[in-house]
C-alpha cells in the first residue's frame, strides 16, 4: 500500500467536494502524500466545517464552483490539466434528497455526467475514480453483504441518484473508456467506489449520527436517537480513503485491470446498530445521555453491508482499527475542535492522525 500511494507525489490530481467532509481529508492526504491538488466545490456544506477548521485553502489549489457549470468544469481542467480525478462532490443526504429531489439528482446524477464530459475533453487525465455509495444497490435486506456485481437500486432520491450515477459511470465506461479500446481510443481507467457510513473528526453533516451525537455534547443536551435498532457498517473516515487512494494509483498502474466498480465496506463484525454506536461516543465523550425519538420517520434502510472480498484479494485493501479505536479517535478529534485549539494546531493533530493510520497500515504491508 504504502509503495502505491507514494505514488501521488507529484501528480496532478482534481478532487471535487474538496470542501466536503471526506474531500477536506483526502485533500489533506494528497497534499501530504506530495500530490499537487486542485479541489473543485462549493463552499462548504456546514458551518464549522474540517475544511475551514484546518485552514485546507491554504494547502491546495482552491477553486469554488459548480460542477453542474460545465463551462467552468471545462475550464478548470483545461487548465490544470489533471492526471487523476477523484468525484467526490454530491447532494449526500438521504433527508435533504426528500426536501430537494430535483437538485438531488441534478447534482449527483447530471453532475457526475459533466464531470466525465471534462474528462473525456482532457488528454492528461489517466484514472478517474467516481465515489458513490452503499446505497446505490437495490436494498434486499439481505443478511449479507452485495457485491459489485448486484443490481443497482435505491428506495429514496439519494440513493437512486448513486444508483443513477453508477448507472452513468458503467455507461461512460462501455461507450468512451472501454477497457478493451484502452490505448487506442483513450487512455483513460475509469472506476467506481462504494463505502458504507463513515465517522471522523470534521463532519457536522446534518441528520448523521456522529454529529447529531457531538453536536448535542457539545450543548450539553441529551443526543435524540430516531431508529435505534437500524444497524449500519461504521467506517472510520481514512479507511475507504485509503481504498480509494490505493485503487487510483493501480489504475494508473495497471488501467484495464483495475477499471470497473468497487466496494470499500467493513467486515460484518463491524457492522453496529445505531443505539451501541451511541453508547460508544457517551463513554469517549466521557459523560451525557441519549433519547429515542418517536413519531413519523422517513424510509430508512434496516441492513445494508458491503462485500468487500474483491478490494480485499485484488488491491490488498483492509480496516485496520477496531470500532473502539475509530470512536476514539472520532470524538478526540471534536474534544480538539470544541477545546479551541485553533488552525494550525488542528491541521497538525488532523495530519497526525493520517500519519498514525499511515503507521498501522505499513505494520500489515
Ligand atoms: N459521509 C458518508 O458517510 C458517506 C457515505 C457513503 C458515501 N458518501 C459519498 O462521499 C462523498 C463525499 O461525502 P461527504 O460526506 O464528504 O459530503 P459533504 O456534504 O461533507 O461534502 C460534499 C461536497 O460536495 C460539494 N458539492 C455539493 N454540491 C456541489 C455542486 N453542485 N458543485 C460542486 N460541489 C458540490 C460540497 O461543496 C462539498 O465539498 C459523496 O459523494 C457522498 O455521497 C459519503
Amino acid at each position: 500500500m504504502i509503495d502505491i500511494i507514494s505514488k501521488y507525489k507529484n501528480k496532478r490530481v482534481l478532487v471535487t467536494g474538496h470542501t466536503g467532509f471526506k474531500g477536506s481529508w483526502m485533500s489533506l492526504w494528497l497534499s501530504q502524500l506530495g500530490a499537487k491538488v486542485i479541489g473543485y466545490s462549493l463552499e462548504p456544506p456546514t458551518s464549522p466545517s474540517l475544511f475551514e477548521a484546518i485552514g485546507l485553502k491554504k494547502q491546495i489549489t482552491h477553486i469554488i464552483a459548480d460542477i453542474n457549470d460545465q463551462k467552468r468544469l471545462d475550464a478548470v481542467f483545461k487548465k490544470y490539466r489533471p492526471q487523476v480525478v477523484f468525484h467526490l462532490a454530491a447532494q449526500p443526504l438521504v433527508r435533504l434528497s426528500y426536501k430537494s429531489p430535483v437538485s438531488t439528482y441534478q447534482t449527483n446524477v447530471m453532475g457526475t455526467v459533466n464531470v466525465l464530459e471534462a474528462v473525456r475533453k482532457t488528454k492528461s487525465v489517466r484514472a478517474c475514480l467516481v465515489v458513490t455509495s452503499d446505497k446505490c444497490y437495490e436494498n434486499k435486506e439481505w443478511i449479507y453483504g452485495y457485491r459489485e456485481s448486484d443490481p443497482m437500486g435505491g428506495y429514496d432520491p439519494y440513493s437512486s441518484s448513486k444508483g443513477c450515477a453508477e448507472l452513468v459511470v458503467s455507461a461512460y465506461r462501455n461507450s468512451f473508456f472501454a477497457p478493451k479500446e484502452y490505448g487506442k481510443a483513450h487512455s483513460v481507467s475509469l472506476a467506481s467506489a462504494r463505502s458504507g457510513n463513515i465517522i471522523g473528526g470534521g463532519d457536522w453533516g446534518e441528520d448523521r449520527l456522529v454529529p447529531d451525537c457531538v453536536r448535542a455534547l457539545s450543548k450539553n443536551k441529551t443526543i435524540m436517537i430516531r431508529n435505534p435498532y437500524a444497524t449500519r457498517p461504521w467506517q472510520y473516515v481514512l479507511e475507504p480513503l485509503s481504498g480509494y487512494l490505493l485503487l487510483g494509483g493501480r489504475m494508473l498502474e495497471d488501467a484495464v485491470a483495475f477499471s470497473g466498480p468497487w466496494n470499500f465496506g467493513p467486515s460484518s463484525n463491524e457492522a453496529l446498530p445505531v443505539k451501541d454506536i451511541v453508547k460508544l461516543v457517551l463513554s469517549c465523550w466521557g459523560d451525557g445521555k441519549y433519547k429515542i425519538e418517536r413519531g413519523r420517520k422517513a424510509h430508512e434502510a434496516h441492513l445494508l453491508q458491503l462485500d468487500a472480498s474483491k478490494a480485499h484479494k485484488l488491491l490488498g485493501w483492509k480496516s485496520v482499527y477496531s470500532m473502539n479505536e475509530k470512536m476514539t479517535r472520532t470524538v478526540n478529534w471534536y474534544k480538539k475542535f470544541y477545546d479551541n485549539m485553533g488552525k494550525s494546531a488542528l491541521l497538525r493533530q488532523t495530519s497526525e492522525d493520517i500519519d498514525q493510520y499511515v503507521k498501522r497500515i505499513s505494520v500489515l504491508d
